[in-house]
Parts: structure tokens; sequence; C-alpha cells
């Protein structure tokens, strides 16, 4: 529900305009990411050299671990896989609850890096690709930036000019159409991904889901004139003061409302599998070795393969 959103009517000459101001419905912070996600020990549909654990596994071997606003969820690094067995050990989380019309700000402090890392954090509805999938924060092999990406069944495009800073890659978002990749939209800032990402000390990701568009912004932890919302992780937010977004998706030639369903975030790590290992992509990324040779024996390279997530806190 958008609070105070409209026209308000003082006097009958006096018209109030609010803006898109929202309350807080869900705040996610330490410990309570564990009780509102759920983690998934299912197998990687995209192949990945992953193996998703259960949430017990995940805890003791601390894949899984939270204090005071940190909560870190990350990849194994202290094991030598047998090319024969199974991947290297992560963890996939989904959220309990499923939004449509909402906003989501994520306040992460670092995200997996390293050679065959492919993390991401993303919202998808229960009937892929009907009920849409909104790819927040998604990457590959420490390549940066991030590329925001819608994909939806046919009947969703995207006007080649509007209104974001980053730049669009593609203007179809049908997977059928575009052999799954999408509408993306790079982000035209370096430290929205990967190593620079986190040597800046990450940052805030937001999304905010109308039925007229969806919009997603990014701030560094060191860019200058961040939202006080944001900044603080504000009861409640206004996003008309958070400027021209990065990635803009209207709904001109796209039906939010029918392309969109209820959508879960999922936060996950696979390594390799259809992107990251695809052996265009891994061998133009600089990275030694094969992608699953590499996996398999450098656990020691994945000590980097974590997220720190601050907060997360949802408006309606
Ligand atoms: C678990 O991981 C956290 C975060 O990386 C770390 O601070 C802590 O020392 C680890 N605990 C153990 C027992 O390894
Ligand atoms: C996460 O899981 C989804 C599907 O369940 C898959 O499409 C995606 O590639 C996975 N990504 C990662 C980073 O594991």
């Amino acid at each position: 529900m958008i609070l105070l959103r409209g026209f308000l009517f003082l006097f009958p000459s006096v018209l109030v305009v609010w803006g898109a101001t929202y309350s807080q419905t869900d705040s996610h912070t330490g410990s309570g990411f564990l009780k509102s996600f759920s983690v998934q020990a299912i197998s990687d549909p995209t192949h990945g050299r992953v193996n998703y654990v259960d949430a017990g596994t995940a805890a003791s071997q601390n894949l899984t671990y939270s204090s005071g606003d940190h909560f870190v969820l990350r990849a194994d690094s202290k094991k030598v896989l047998s090319a024969s067995g199974a991947g290297r050990n992560s963890v996939r989380l989904q959220s309990n609850k499923a939004y449509t019309t909402s906003v989501m700000v994520f306040n992460i402090r670092h995200m997996p890096q390293g050679c065959g890392t492919w993390p991401a954090v993303w919202t998808v509805g229960a009937n892929w690709p009907y009920q849409g999938e909104i790819d927040i924060l998604e990457g590959v092999n420490d390549q940066g930036p991030n590329q925001v990406t819608l994909h939806t069944d046919s009947g969703c495009t995207m006007p080649a000019s509007r209104s974001q800073t980053g730049t669009a890659v593609q203007n179809n978002c049908d997977v059928a159409a575009t052999n799954n990749a999408g509408c993306g939209v790079q982000i035209t800032d370096t430290r929205s991904y990967g190593t620079i990402f986190n040597n800046k000390g990450g940052g805030w990701y937001a999304v905010e889901r109308t039925n007229s568009f969806i919009k997603v912004w990014f701030w560094s932890r060191e860019a200058t004139g961040i939202p006080s919302d944001v900044l603080n992780g504000a009861t409640s937010v206004n996003t008309d003061n958070w400027g021209t977004p990065r990635a803009y998706f209207p709904s001109t030639s796209c039906p939010i409302s029918s392309k969109f369903g209820p959508h879960n975030i999922i936060i996950n790590l696979t390594f390799c599998g259809d992107w990251a290992g695809s052996s265009s992509v891994y061998g133009a990324s600089g990275c030694p070795s094969t992608c699953v040779d590499y996996v398999n024996n450098n656990p020691a390279a994945f000590t980097n393969a974590y997220f720190d997530f601050a907060w997360l806190k949802i408006y309606g």
C-alpha cells in the first residue's frame, strides 16, 4: 500500500501533491534474515558447480553467520573437491513472504568475489517466466558493472529512450525471443559490482515496483548525496527524492501488473554453470584454467566469496 499517494484537496483552490511515500513493512538484520528466509538445498537449474546445503549444514559449516547487524552468507573455502563428486558447498535463500508493489532497500557491505563466482540478489514469481523475474544484483567472474535485468514471457518490451542513467543492453524482456537474456540495463558505475563494490564498502540497492514501472537505484557507500531515508534505513521512504534511477522499466509496452506476479526474494551464490562457466565467458574473464577445475582445486580462492548484509528493509 502506498501511503499519501495522489492528491489531497485542502481547499477548493489549493492542490497538494504528495510524493511516493511508503511505510516500512519488514526489516531484516543479523539473525533476523534466517527467520524470514528459508535455506533451500536444491539442485541449481543453471548447472552450477555448486552444492546448495540445508540450513543445519550451512550453520555448522559457518556458511551462514550472524552477529549484530552482520548477516553473512558464504561458500565453502576449505575443501578441495573431487572432480567426480558434488560441487562447492554454498547457500541459496528464499524469502518466506512474496511481494508485488513495494520498495526494497538492500544495504550490502560485501558481495561474493572470485573467478567462477555467480552471485545474485533477485526476485521471481512461482511460474517462470509467466510471473516475471527481476535481477537486481547479478554477475559472474568479478566482471562489473552490475546489470539489472527483467525476464518475462512475450509481450513486454522497453522503449529505447527512457529516463535512466544506465545503458540498455537489450529492450525485449521476453526470454523466448532473447535466448533467456531478457532486457538488461548496465549501471554506469564500476562501484556497482564485484571487487570494486567491495573495496568501496559496498552500498545500497533499491527497487521500486508499481503497476506503472520498475525502478532500480544504486548508491556506493562512498557516493555523495545518498538520500537520508536510504542511508538511515528510515521507517518511511519517499522515492520521489531519489533522483533518476539507474534502470527504469516503464509499463508503456509491458503490462507490469500482468507480467509480474507475487515475487519471492532470492539470494544465491553458484559457481560456473550456464553463464559463469561458459567457455566464452570464463575464457574472456582473465581467470585461470577452466572454471570447474579452478573451483574444484582452489578453495582458498573463495575466501571472499561471501555476502555481508547490514540490512534489508521493505516498504509498502
Ligand atoms: C564464521 O564466519 C564469521 C564471518 O566471516 C567469522 O567472523 C567467524 O569467525 C567465523 N566463525 C568460525 C567458527 O569460523
Ligand atoms: C540461483 O537460482 C536460480 C534458479 O533457481 C538460477 O536461475 C540462478 O542461476 C541461480 N543463481 C545463482 C547465482 O545461483
